[in-house]
């Protein structure tokens, strides 16, 4: 078994871009030369815009803004909105779903897929479900999760779901989230020009923030798009550019709210959608996706994946996309642009994500159907304007097997056949594979692309070491598709692995690196480690678990890191957060929060370093333990 090398893909971008030159497209990569060295104060943090005296810069001569503010509250306020922004993004994303499920009926587009997952949800938060109809138990259900954003008062329902120990730590450092929106809010309000200046106070609420997020808003998410579009289950699929097909309209969907690629999905089957492509000459429909959105499809329907966030661009420079169909997050404003350079149509959907040079066809619950089929037509009637000249698709290609939700990775271990394990449903076979040393311990791999990084080389250089070490991978977002691309979610991957790993994969009939789904499913991955703890008896910062998100860009993604933290995780950096212009901050993220949430950060841009800190973190967990 072989991976497709990183350079591999390097060299098919390579030829892309020989395309994009023909056409005088811009790039990615030629706006980083432009763009480089950055700005020393932005990379540092030490620049601020809050108000109007300013903007302030921090330098020796000038060590404090006109307000007199310092670095430390510059960098504190600055990583602070940061925060605010990412828990907004996937909260809000969140949010739109509620309002789907809200809107959910047995004749509309929306329906509910999992009713025992919402049953066991309303039991969960002590609604009465006896004797209700499904769909009035979802907008039941719906309504209360849309009420946890404005939450008169008390903490997010969801926090029950964490390890009791986890709940005592919170609750000690006060930093239990509340409303959703009120924890963006306050972050906003603290952060106002003549609020908080003071580091403990702005990183404390950096990390209530995220919690909001991870254990609010994104959890909202996750949970209620299982409900809607089904629970994922394992499901074989392919990733990698080579997906698109050059006989057949491709239509591409970006972005990150399953809403709207759900139901193009749909209509991309949809018979009198194949025959008109057909009368227009194509062979049939090629639904691919890039970002989150292509991981929700892909974990549900098997729908494969053309590439991760830096490969954006690289679809449409195949000049065999139809149509990129967008709705929110992680959207590059260059695809307006490029898309004019080719055939392709750029069309946005979200009143969230309004860009220039695309075609804007609203998508909302009451129209989704119409818009939908709408968005499908317009693809396959533009295969004609095709420039056959410019067609490229390079011929990467691999398998994969996705949809390791935490429900699927409970009934993949109930398979593993263990005698002191009698009870199905739990996580405790993997606990056992722990104990023993058969698996050393677990690395969540998430997070984005950054052009800081050569792209894909540290999530794949991580996964290949860590797997080789026993090491198991749970992954999500660009880091999972990053995998899915050059074959690390084949099951045959599993020769790549250490003797205990490969066997469990061989037991469990599973991949070394484990699909959990989009950003919003870290979710997922923080009941999984709760529930880790609960059925080993201990705590989560105990368990040999660390996090790592080694080419991460966004504010979503610090926001997720702030959670994964204050969860007690300890969580691993390849790109330094914009906090260096302040000791006093950088030594709160990588050691002083240890104290309220038993957990820190690590910045480390050498990867390899990078890779031995976190397999150095996982044996010190062991050692302590005892195992
Ligand atoms: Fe300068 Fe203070 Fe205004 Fe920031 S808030 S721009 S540091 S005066
Ligand atoms: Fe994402």
């Amino acid at each position: 078994f072989k991976l497709i090398p990183n350079e591999e893909n390097e060299a098919a971008t390579a030829r892309l871009l020989e395309t994009g030159a023909k056409v005088g497209a811009d790039a990615y990569q030629f706006r980083v030369k432009n763009q480089t060295p950055h700005c020393k104060f932005g990379e540092q943090g030490i620049c601020c815009r809050i108000c109007s005296m300013g903007p302030c810069r921090i330098t020796p001569k000038a060590p404090r803004g006109i307000c007199g503010c310092d670095a430390h509250g510059i960098v504190g306020r600055n990583f602070l909105r940061f925060v605010a922004g990412g828990a907004a993004t996937h909260s809000d994303h969140g949010r739109a779903i509620c309002e789907t499920l809200y809107h959910a009926s047995p004749d509309g587009a929306y329906h509910v897929k999992d009713p025992d997952k919402l049953i066991r949800i309303a039991k969960e938060w002590g609604v009465e479900t006896e004797g209700k109809d499904i769909y009035d138990l979802a907008h039941e259900i719906a309504y209360l999760a849309l009420g946890e954003y404005g939450k008169v008062f008390g903490v997010q329902n969801w926090l029950s779901r964490a390890e009791a120990h986890t709940q005592e730590l919170w609750k000690k450092a006060d930093i239990e989230p509340r409303a959703i929106d009120r924890e963006v809010s306050c972050s906003l309000h603290m952060t106002h020009m003549g609020n908080s200046s003071l580091p403990e106070a702005l990183i404390r609420q950096s990390l209530r923030t995220g919690l909001a997020d991870g254990w609010g808003g994104s959890m909202a998410g996750t949970e209620f798009s299982d409900v809607m579009f089904g629970t994922p289950k394992p499901i074989d699929t392919t990733a990698n550019l080579g997906v698109m097909n050059a006989e057949n309209v491709n239509i591409v969907v970006h972005g990150h709210d399953p809403s709207l690629s759900e139901l193009v999905c749909d209509y991309a089957e949809d018979p009198e959608m194949i025959a008109l492509a057909k009368e227009q000459g194509a062979k049939g429909i090629t639904v691919s996706g890039v970002c989150c959105t292509s991981n929700e499809v892909a974990m549900r329907r098997g729908i494969p994946m053309a590439g991760n966030f830096l490969q954006q661009e690289n679809v449409v420079l195949t000049g065999a996309c139809e149509a990129i169909v967008v709705d929110v997050q992680c959207i590059f404003p260059a695809l307006g642009p490029l898309s004019k350079c080719f055939h392709t149509k750029f069309i946005t959907t979200s009143p969230i994500c309004r860009m220039p040079d695309s075609d804007y066809i609203e998508f909302s619950v009451g129209t989704a159907a119409e818009k939908a089929k709408q968005i499908v037509k317009t693809a396959v009637l533009n295969f004609k304007n095709r420039k056959p000249e410019l067609v490229h698709i390079p011929q990467l290609k691999s398998k994969a097997t996705v949809g390791y939700s935490l429900e699927a990775i409970k009934k993949q271990l109930d398979t593993v056949t263990n005698s002191q394990v009698d009870e199905t449903g739990t996580l405790k076979p993997l606990v056992d594979c722990i104990t023993s040393g058969v698996i050393r311990g677990a690395v969540a791999m998430v997070g984005c692309n950054n052009p800081k990084v050569r792209p894909d080389s540290a999530h794949i250089g991580l996964m290949k070491k860590l797997i080789a070490n026993d090491i198991l991978i749970v992954a999500s977002g660009c880091s999972a598709q990053a995998a899915a691309r050059v074959g690390l979610m084949d099951k045959a991957a599993k020769d790549l692995c250490g003797d205990g790993l490969k066997r469990v994969c061989e037991l469990a009939d599973i991949p070394p690196v484990l699909h959990m789904g989009s950003c919003v499913d870290i979710s997922r991955m923080m009941v999984l480690v709760s529930d880790l703890a609960k059925d080993a008896g201990c705590h989560v910062s105990q368990l040999p678990v660390v996090g790592c998100a080694p080419e991460w860009m966004s504010e979503k993604a610090v926001s997720i890191g702030n959670y994964v933290v204050a969860t007690g995780i300890d969580t691993f950096l390849g790109v330094v957060p914009q906090v260096s212009g302040s000791d006093q901050v950088t030594n709160l993220l990588t050691g002083g929060i240890r104290d309220w949430v038993e957990a820190a950060y690590t910045f480390e841009p050498d990867i390899d370093k990078l890779g031995d800190e976190m397999i150095e973190r996982i044996e010190e967990k062991r050692t302590a333990l005892g195992i």
